[in-house]
């Protein structure tokens, strides 16, 4: 491929998507957030009562979901049908329903053909659970970042509580982390693995300054 893509795969929030957009604004690079792909569907699903195991429902669902990414300054806003999502989709009913649709092989098919075809001639870091693996076998640049579950769970309780979310306890966003992990990696579909060429980076004790040098001189050593 003449285009380069660096791609980002990991456990449920251990800071793939800071890590993603802080490399895209330093390279120049589009951000793609393939999760947010995901939950879009699963708003879709939610609001209009799709039954993931009808695959006619699904089929139809999924004709009749536009998604767009606009890029403002690197952070990553969806609209699903015109409509902007980005804050919606980030809530608990969203995250609780995401793994079972996002195990769905038709779900699955189409948001990856939507990827490849947006990652086909510009450069991009694009973060996720199965680009290295399966959206882009050939990106130049792969990381599967991890970190401790229970310093995610804090990064994520911390997010949603500056949200204004003071509905979720700690305990509720630590069981949702561990549920989607155990889905994600155990799914049949593009299960959540570590492709055999990517740099680990477990972010556990690391700044965010400090996992973007790290990342920096890797992308500048595999390119
Ligand atoms: O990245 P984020 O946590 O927002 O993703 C939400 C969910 O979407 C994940 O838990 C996973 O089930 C699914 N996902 C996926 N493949 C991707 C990105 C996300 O299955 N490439």
């Amino acid at each position: 491929r003449k285009n380069l893509v660096v791609a980002i795969d990991g456990y449920s929030s251990c800071g793939k998507s800071t890590l993603a957009k802080a490399l895209a604004k330093k390279l120049g690079f589009i951000y793609i957030d393939s999760g947010a792909m995901y939950r879009a569907v699963t708003l879709y699903f939610i609001r209009n009562h799709t039954e993931i195991n009808n695959i006619a429902a699904v089929k139809d669902a999924l004709e009749h979901i536009e998604l767009n990414f606009h890029s403002r300054d690197y952070q990553s806003h969806i609209t699903l049908n015109g409509e902007e999502v980005s804050e919606e989709i980030r809530q608990m009913p969203v995250s609780e329903n995401v793994s079972e649709v996002s195990a769905n092989k038709l779900v699955r098919k189409e948001m990856v053909k939507q990827q490849q075809r947006m990652g086909k001639s510009k450069n991009i870091v694009m973060d996720g659970r199965d680009i290295g693996t399966t959206v882009f076998p050939d990106a130049q640049v792969k990381f599967f970042m991890t970190a401790d579950p229970k310093i995610r769970a804090e990064r994520r309780f911390n997010e949603l509580q500056s949200k204004g979310d003071t509905s979720t306890s700690l305990e509720d966003v630590f069981e949702n982390l561990a549920h989607r992990d155990y889905a994600d990696t155990t799914r049949v579909e593009s299960p959540l693995t570590r492709a055999e060429d990517a740099i680990i980076l477990d972010n556990t004790e690391l700044s965010e300054t400090e996992q973007l040098d790290f990342a920096l001189s890797q992308v500048h050593e595999h390119m």
